[in-house]
């Protein structure tokens, strides 16, 4: 007799799977630029990743081989399944990309009328189509402004023009390209939250930032992208906890003596006033920090703060600030 064989369940797809990926440019009269090294990097469905990295460490490159623009020089990429190299037309059914700039936008045509042009490259309806497009103006912000000319928006307003592009066909997986540059701050809050809705729908979002503190809270993960080569893929919290074995903690009300004695416990790397009244002390996880606040309490001390270092810290140690500015 035969017995009905066990449903077995396939593993969901990843959204992006980049394994080995290695791009260079020609250049005239000049070796090869190495432009990504070795990429290796798989993100789930449904997550918010955040490349950071400094000018010239390859975002770019990345987001237009993701998008199909760039072949690999080597290596595979695939987008929810498909290949990157040899099923771009699948790609891009499942990709919403956004670069900034000026590129891709018709200066002489309104807000409406520029995503009526981007609807109609895909199936819809003419209703279903106009319905799109209002609801998309007004999810971005353009709603007031939807029957104006580009040529008189702003650039934060022509970003937000880009994302509502991106967003036509309701696509699995966004790649936004330093999506906030040129917003002002309210542009850039409505954003963020833009992204938590898109995420609580289902997307996957890759989007590369400056923004250190925008990556911390947007993503679920942040990989730091150095001269072509991804550094460390984690996520904010335990990027923190990985590359400081350091804990620092605050306290108020620490006298001479007491500073002294917490100087001398074994792990203690400094004990610094930061300000009138205020006690620095880093020291190693574990033991160290036990002591120290043993210590401290006994004296009678409660106010009492423990941190880790901030993404934007982690990010300078691995990075440095070749290049870079950092955005508070
Ligand atoms: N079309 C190109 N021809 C030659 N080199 C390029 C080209 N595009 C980018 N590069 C180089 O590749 C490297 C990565 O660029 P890019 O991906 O734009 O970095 P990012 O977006 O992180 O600033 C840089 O050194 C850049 O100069
Ligand atoms: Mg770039």
């Amino acid at each position: 007799m035969n017995a009905p064989s066990p449903t077995r369940k396939r593993p969901p797809v990843k959204a992006i799977e980049i394994q080995g990926l290695n791009r260079s440019y020609e250049v005239k009269g000049k070796p090869d630029h190495i432009a990504l090294k070795d990429v290796n990097l798989t993100i789930p469905q449904g997550e918010v990743h955040s490349l950071l990295g400094p000018n010239g460490a390859g975002k770019t490159t990345l987001c237009r081989i993701l998008s199909t623009v760039l072949l690999p020089t080597s290596g595979s990429v695939r987008v929810m399944g498909h290949d990157v190299a040899k099923e771009h037309h699948r790609v891009k059914k499942c990709l919403g990309v956004v670069f900034g700039g000026d590129r891709g936008l018709y200066n002489q045509l309104t807000a409406r009328q520029n995503l009526n042009f981007w609807a109609s490259m895909y199936e819809l309806g003419r209703a279903q189509r106009r319905r799109r497009v209002t609801e998309l103006l007004d999810r971005v912000g353009l709603a007031q402004r939807a029957d104006e000319a580009v040529q008189g928006f702003s650039r934060g307003m022509k970003q937000r023009l880009h994302l509502a592009r991106g967003l036509v066909s309701s696509p699995a997986v966004l790649i936004l390209d330093e999506p906030t540059v040129g917003m002002d701050p309210v542009a850039a809050r409505d954003f963020r939250d833009l992204v938590r809705e898109l995420r609580a729908d289902g997307h996957t979002v890759l989007m590369t930032t400056h923004d250190m503190p925008e990556a911390a809270e947007l993503s679920d993960r942040v990989s730091f992208i150095d001269n072509g080569e991804l550094a460390l893929t984690e996520s904010p919290d335990v990027i923190g906890n990985i590359v400081s074995s350091q804990e620092r903690i605050d306290v108020r009300g620490m006298t001479d003596t007491l500073r002294r004695r917490a100087a001398h416990i074994p792990g203690v790397s400094s004990v610094t006033e930061t300000e009138p009244g205020l006690t620095r002390i880093e020291a190693e996880f574990g033991e160290a920090v036990r002591d120290v606040l043993m210590l401290v309490i006994e004296a009678g001390i409660t106010d009492i703060t423990r941190s880790r270092p901030s993404l934007e810290e982690v990010y300078l140690h691995l990075i440095g600030r070749r290049g870079m500015t950092v955005a508070q």
